[in-house]
């Protein structure tokens, strides 16, 4: 099933210069950059996106870290988006990434793993509406 994603290339991966490369990856895999934005991420932003980890231990240092510097948003589309884009991402403690994921080749740091993508298709939604409020499609 055609299914669309969303990913971020987090402040830490902005800052070393790895849009580029987290871009390239998914193209070359086939997949389609739908739409894309760079933006700073308000802290109200973050506490949606991030609900699900509230009250958790890493959680204040994670609205932090991506509120702290601009990130690169995209809609990415193709055959079994979530899950296909989630392998490429790999696991997010470095220990676990594998070797030829971004996070297994870019990642020492979980709370600054380089990228985000969604977990599901719902998460994907949900998150594709925080990101891109006007839909996540192109407009003219
Ligand atoms: O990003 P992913 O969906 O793979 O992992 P998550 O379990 O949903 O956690 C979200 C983010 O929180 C991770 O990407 C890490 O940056 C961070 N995290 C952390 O700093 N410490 C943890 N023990 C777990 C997650
Ligand atoms: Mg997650």
């Amino acid at each position: 099933m055609i299914e669309r994603t969303l990913v971020l290339v987090k402040p830490s991966g902005v800052a070393r210069g790895l849009v580029g490369e987290v871009i390239s990856r998914m193209e070359r895999r086939g997949l389609t950059i739908k739409v894309a934005r760079m933006l700073i991420v308000t802290p109200d932003m973050a506490v949606r996106h991030y609900a699900e980890h509230k009250g958790k231990d890493f959680y204040e240092e994670l609205v932090e870290h991506i509120t702290s510097a601009p990130i690169f948003a995209m809609v990415v589309e193709g055959p079994s988006a979530v899950k296909i884009v989630r392998g490429m991402m790999g696991a997010a403690n470095p220990l676990e990434a594998d070797p030829g994921t971004v996070r297994g080749d870019f990642g020492l740091d979980m709370r600054r793993n380089v990228v985000h993508s969604a977990d599901s298709l719902a998460s994907a939604e949900r998150e594709i509406a925080i990101f891109f409020p006007e839909g996540g499609e192109l407009t003219v």
